[in-house]
């Protein structure tokens, strides 16, 4: 082992990002292409543009991680690179690249899971801001593992395609080195957390993504003026087989999960489209879509101007409910399976009051929790190259025949 650096690749979805970190402790950069302008005027992805558009962005994306953290391709000891989940075509520019790159280098290639990825975000974080307080202290470096969280970790990984609850185990020490250990205890039937904000935010004219919208102009309702509910989540037609299965649904089993872990976002869609019905909302709602199209560069500002009262209120009661329902089952399958600690990590962890409630409810029970600062929290490639170092330490390499797994679980 020469340097302990690590190029990660990412480009599951619509983001192209390219990162350097040292020895899965050190982000030495993080360059990420957003390609939300790109999207935004369909209101959701469209895979062959992202295709496109990482075919576009990865050579300038690798060239700046590289200048930024100041070093050359011959100074990598690995390429990681993100395999799966995501969409097909384009995972596999990012993986090609990375073939590419460790062959002529004569580098090993690392796979690593997109949601491995997002877990290993927050371990990266916590690490990163310990040895910054050493620092700040001056009590000199720690080490490798220092200032990681208590394990095992309930990990809730929450984003646009993802709502789902992890057991975290770090390697067990002279056992199987390198490979950490997720055990699946809960995840969403339906919709992911996010993807029940970006539709959510499109039928009330808003933009996309639309987590973002929806955080700043929560602030500005009564979270309590709709009291939406969650019922409990009934799996027998699931365990049938004859529940409807939508994108969320496709992967992983439920049989063996405990249904109190489980989640299902699309009840809640359902219910804010029906109350845009009975209150006679649906004209204003187009109103303030045109509105906010016409303008070229929307602000929180231009769009809150655009809501009257009784939309702040949806708005904010719908936030509310979805947290409340993250954060019950999040602590409740803490408790159940003896986690020492929760990471929430994911789009979604960007958001404010899922931060404030999390962290407020996590002091309650005397249990650390962690998030991802939020450049961290969307996908980026910093999170690729930290999970990939355990796997590099085990001599845990991807063969040239890599392909990309779009419906990859983990767990
Ligand atoms: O992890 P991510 O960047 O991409 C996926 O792997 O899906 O997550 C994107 C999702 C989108 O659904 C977006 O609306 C949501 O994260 N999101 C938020 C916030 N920021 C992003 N949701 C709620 N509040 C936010 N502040
Ligand atoms: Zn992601």
């Amino acid at each position: 082992m020469g340097s302990g650096l690590i190029l990660g690749i990412e480009s599951s979805c619509d983001e192209t990002a390219a990162a350097v970190v040292e020895r899965g402790a050190l982000t030495r950069s993080s360059i990420v292409a957003s390609q939300i302008s790109t999207h935004a005027p369909y209101g959701g992805v469209v895979p062959e543009l992202a295709s496109r558009e990482h075919l576009r962005n990865v050579v300038p994306i690798m060239r700046a991680a590289l200048t930024e953290a100041g070093c050359g391709l011959s100074d990598l000891d690995a390429v990681a690179v993100a395999s799966g989940p995501g969409l097909a075509g384009a995972l596999l520019v990012g993986i090609t690249y990375a073939k590419a790159l460790a062959f002529a280098e004569g580098i090993p290639l690392i796979a690593v899971n997109h949601l491995e990825g997002h877990i290993h975000a927050v371990l990266l974080q916590s690490r990163e801001s310990f040895r910054q307080q050493r620092l700040t202290a001056q009590l000199g470096m720690p080490g490798e593992d220092d200032g990681a969280l208590p394990m095992p970790a309930l990990a809730l990984v929450v984003s646009g395609g993802h709502t789902h609850l992890y057991l975290a185990r770090p390697p067990v020490a002279g056992a199987e080195v390198g490979a950490w250990h997720y055990s699946l205890i809960g995840r969403t039937l339906d919709d992911a957390a996010g993807e029940a904000f970006d539709k959510v935010a499109k039928l009330l004219g808003l933009g996309y993504p639309g987590g973002p919208w929806i955080d700043h102009l929560a602030q500005f309702g009564n979270p309590k003026a709709v009291p939406f509910g969650f019922a409990q989540i009934k799996t027998k037609a699931h365990l049938e087989g004859k529940a409807p299965r939508t994108k969320g649904a496709r992967t992983a089993p439920i049989a063996d999960l405990d249904r109190h872990f489980l989640f299902s976002f699309s009840g809640i869609k359902t219910a804010v489209l029906r109350y845009v019905e009975v209150h006679g909302m649906r004209a204003s709602c187009e109103a303030r879509q045109r509105a906010l199209m016409a303008l070229p560069n929307p602000t929180w500002k231009d769009a809150q101007a655009l809501c009257d009262q009784q939309t702040l209120d949806l708005i904010a009661s719908f936030q509310h409910a979805v947290v409340g329902d993250l954060l019950r089952k999040t602590f409740a399958a803490a408790e159940a399976v003896g986690a020492a600690s929760v990471l929430v990590t994911g789009g979604v962890a960007a958001n404010r009051e899922l931060r404030v409630r999390f962290t407020a409810e996590a002091a309650e029970r005397g249990l650390p929790v962690a998030f991802p600062t939020l450049a961290l929290s969307t996908d980026n490639a910093a999170m690729i190259a930290a999970a990939a170092w355990p796997r590099f330490l085990a001599g845990d390499f991807a063969l040239m025949s890599l392909e990309a797994s779009p419906r990859l679980t983990l767990g």
